[in-house]
């Protein structure tokens, strides 16, 4: 008699998940009432978190950084547990030795690369690679990541371009002329920037955000134009989209969880001409939660969120650990901030999971 094959077990569906504690390695928590209003969405759910300089004017110095941390720290509450990890804004005229200086005394933990007009606040950004090669290469030196704004910004590439152009014309030729340096390609959006960082190297890591994730351009236009939606770089085709959902859910350490929560007040994004940025923190774990699940691997969850971030940035992981569990979870249609309101991303709608908080273990 020939045996039967074993019948596989049906995969029994995940309800509950345990990980350790994730960290945001993007995000804009702006400053004054805004930070006061925004600032306990990334703490509740993130031990650490990259806090983007594009305020107004930009942290560029040490000095500035050291005191937008403990504004965060104080309007997080000093027992939140929670650690705001500090950018340089790169300028025409960032002085390496501010950069030396700032990484001795611990204040900052990467540089922040806006090229000059290519998104929010970043008029101060660089408008000359060439002319900054020193600065690069004083950061390969002292070995701080640079976080990349991967954007070409000349009026004559188009939009949906603007990623893959500047991987051709810039990233590459830096990647290679730096060989030492860590680079973040941040909130990647294009198959092109996974392929890239896949045959990159070590050096080169990329963050991806949940709602480029979820969106494709479509998304933006569906129905009427949706500026809650509207982000920079833009959500870009489908097969992009499908490409961001497999680098993020292969267990891929190259790539990790960076939210781009971006959050701007609704008359600045309900306008004649809008500002860029969704504000997804208050549901961010939920929302990626949604996608890794949808793809079957809600295994490599904790791998994204906890794990390859740190490893990249040569810091510990988070020791505790915190609960998502499968359950409706409304959405509230706004945050308050003064007079005005935040939209959220999913504003009104449900997901299947929340967030339950710290867990012992
Ligand atoms: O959509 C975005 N919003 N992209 C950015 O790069 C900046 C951000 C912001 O600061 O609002
Ligand atoms: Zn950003």
């Amino acid at each position: 008699m020939t045996a039967l094959s074993p019948i596989p077990a049906p995969s029994r569906a995940i309800d509950r998940l345990i990980i350790r504690q994730p960290d945001d390695w993007h995000v804009h928590l702006r400053d004054g009432p805004m930070l006061k209003a925004v600032v306990a969405y990334t703490a509740r759910q993130f031990g650490r978190a990259i806090i983007m300089p594009n305020l107004t004017p930009p942290v560029t110095t040490a000095g500035m950084a050291a005191a937008y941390r403990q504004r965060i720290v104080r309007a997080a509450g000093k027992d939140s547990g929670f650690t705001p990890l500090m950018t340089c804004y790169l300028t025409d005229h960032t002085d390496p030795a501010d950069l030396r200086d700032g990484r001795k005394r611990g204040i900052y933990t990467a540089v922040k690369l806006y090229p000059a007009h290519a998104t929010t606040n970043s008029a101060h950004g660089v408008t000359d690679m060439e002319k900054l090669a020193p600065v690069f290469a004083t950061i390969e030196e002292i070995g701080l990541p640079l976080l990349v704004h991967g954007e070409a910004t000349s009026p004559d590439v188009d939009i949906y371009d603007r990623e893959a152009v500047f991987i051709e014309r810039t990233l590459a030729p830096m990647a290679k002329r730096f060989p030492g340096l860590k680079i973040v390609f941040e909130h990647i959006t294009t198959r092109d920037a996974v392929a890239f960082v896949r045959t990159a190297g070590p050096t080169m890591a990329a963050t991806i955000t949940p709602h480029h994730l979820e969106h494709n351009r479509n998304a933006m236009f569906a129905g009427g134009i949706r500026p809650h939606l509207y982000c920079l770089p833009v959500a870009k085709r489908e097969p992009h989209r499908l490409a961001l959902r497999e680098a993020a859910t292969s267990g891929d350490a190259a790539f990790f969880l960076g939210t781009d929560s971006a959050p701007h007040k609704r008359e600045a994004k309900e306008a004649a001409c809008g500002c860029a940025g969704v504000f997804c923190a208050p549901m961010a774990l939920e929302s990626y939660a949604k996608t890794f699940d949808e793809e079957g691997r809600l295994d490599r969850l904790e791998a994204f969120a906890s794990l390859n971030g740190p490893k990249f940035y040569g810091l510990p992981v988070n020791e505790k650990r915190i609960a998502l569990v499968r359950a409706a979870t409304p959405v509230a249609a706004e945050v308050k901030v003064g007079r005005s309101a935040l939209v959220p991303f999913h504003a009104g709608a449900t997901l299947n999971w929340r967030f339950e908080g710290l867990v012992a273990g």
